[in-house]
């Protein structure tokens, strides 16, 4: 038997999972790490808490299935993109990581557009807007505020790069994850001279650039022995958590979406051509499947809103089934009461760093059930708005595949597709990212001739959920409120910071 690895440093958890080359899950593992804010809008994670939970998890999975290590073929490797990983020139940590949830760096998004000259010309560079959660508005920042620290940089990683270094003792990226820097050529799939000349920042910070399905070193005996995993195994180098949870979710064909449901939400399409929303409005990024691109419009709170709601204003012991429960007690519409899921800010549609959440129509009807539907209905609202401008792009839709945890609750999916009118499935394998890194390792490891083999052997349609169009007029009126809302509060929320 051949087992494949997959790994994914996320934002709450690590996980780690194991799958048979013959198409079945095998196991999976999670260990949590703690998340700082030291300051409103500051969010940091601390990389030796993922590398002590990552070699706790890998040893765990590993004893708990009586799995022989000679049997895992190889192994790869998703993460939280953007999250700025300092290393000094023993390589060892700098200061903790600065994630990309982190709404610091207004001011350095401001000095990057004004040094590059303007929107069209960053685009034209980077494919991409300047946004507070990329890595360049971090670097800089840190070269503002610590300048002590900037001095010791040596080395500059994305969270799954520095897990892979522990692991390897190599130091290398890949093009998936490197498309978050804002320093990244998409189109040409190399780091931009002419971005790191204007921005002043070293080429030698940056790793040799590799793809996604390329072997970037194997198991070292320190990792080994750390981690229960067989010196020798080899290490593919895997890729940022949305093109993994793409993999593993099958968009690896145009005409596909995925949308996640996760602490950040997703809506993401494959696409052959690099084109760039010259708005900045939607990412363009490289897919983990080699020469792919895709567009992607990003929430920074999805199920975060949720996470938020149930945790500081309900009872954290909550599951899933009570939280359906709960707001399936209140109808479509949540009795006229709108949530505005900007809890941190936004980034997509809005990119607006200032914009906090709203309830909006609070009567004295209201119950929690109203609230928990009405967070749930925000967020696809803020789906909505992403899908909207992924379409302008002409994207076809031939299927929307929805994963992440909030795909867990059966009564989300259908707001989802009442809200969006289109049918969303679900697939079999609801892991996403982990799933996607350990595909990753198969199909870089040679077990699978390509992505489409590894789609065939896995992924199956589980659920396909059509939308109700006795729920459409609530729905639109809710929506047009809600985009209302927006426009009438952005000046508000500027004086409220
Ligand atoms: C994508 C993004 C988030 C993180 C979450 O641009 O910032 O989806 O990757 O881990």
């Amino acid at each position: 038997m051949s087992y494949l690895l997959g790994i994914d440093i996320g934002t709450s958890n690590v996980k780690v999972l194991i799958i048979s080359s013959n198409g079945e899950l095998v196991a999976t593992e999670e260990k949590t790490y703690p998340l700082y804010s030291p300051k409103q809008g500051w969010s940091e994670q601390d990389p030796h808490d993922w590398w002590s939970s990552t070699k706790a998890a890998i040893k765990t999975i590993i004893l708990k299935n009586n799995i022989n290590p000679s049997d895992i073929f190889s192994l790869s490797l998703s993460g939280q993109m953007h999250s700025l990983v300092l290393l000094d020139k023993n390589k060892e940590i700098i200061r903790r990581a600065i994630l990309w949830n982190d709404t610091r760096t207004s001011q350095q998004c401001k000095d990057i557009l004004q040094k590059v000259g303007g929107l069209k010309k960053l685009i034209k560079l980077v494919f991409n807007p300047v946004l507070e959660g990329f890595t360049a508005p971090k670097i800089l920042w840190i070269r503002d505020n610590e300048p002590e620290n900037y001095k010791k940089i040596k080395h500059i990683l994305l969270p799954k790069d520095y897990i892979r270094y522990k692991l390897t003792n190599e130091i290398k990226s890949e093009v998936s994850d490197n498309a978050g820097t804002l320093l990244f050529d998409v189109k040409n799939k190399e780091w931009s001279k002419e971005m790191l000349k204007i921005l002043n920042i070293d080429k030698e910070f940056l790793p040799e650039v590799i793809k996604s399905t390329e072997v970037a070193g194997y198991i070292t005996k320190k990792a080994a022995k750390d981690t229960g995993l067989k010196e020798g195994t080899s290490v593919i180098a895997g890729g940022a958590d949305n093109a993994c949870g793409a993999v593993g979710s099958g968009i690896i064909k145009n005409g596909r979406i995925m949308i996640s449901i996760g602490t950040s939400g997703v809506v993401l399409a494959q696409s052959n051509e690099a084109v760039p929303d010259y708005k900045g409005r939607i990412h363009l990024f490289n897919h983990a499947n080699p020469d792919k691109y895709y567009n992607m419009g990003v929430m920074l709170s999805a199920a975060g809103s949720f996470n938020w709601l149930m945790n500081n204003m309900y009872d954290n012991n909550y599951d899933i089934q009570t939280l359906n429960k709960l707001a399936a007690e209140s109808k479509p519409g949540s009795g006229k009461l709108i949530f505005l899921p900007y809890l941190i800010g936004e980034r997509t549609p809005h990119a607006d760093s200032n914009a906090r959440g709203v309830f909006f129509g609070i009567s004295n009807n209201h119950k929690i059930n109203h609230f928990v539907r009405a967070v749930m209905e925000g967020v696809v609202f803020g789906l909505k708005d992403s899908l909207n401008l992924i379409k302008e792009k002409r994207v076809n839709i031939d299927q929307i595949r929805v994963i992440g945890g909030g795909a867990k609750s059966r009564l989300w999916c259908q707001i989802l597709a009442d809200v969006i009118k289109e049918e969303v499935v679900l697939i079999n394998f609801e892991e996403g990212p982990a799933f996607g890194a350990a595909l990753i390792a198969g199909v870089g490891a040679g077990i699978f001739s390509g992505f489409e083999q590894a789609e065939k052997n896995f992924i199956r349609i589980k659920q396909k959920i059509r939308p109700n169009t006795n729920n459409y007029d609530i729905y639109d009126h809710n929506y047009s409120i809600y985009t209302g809302l927006y426009n009438s509060l952005k000046e508000d929320f500027k004086d409220n910071i």
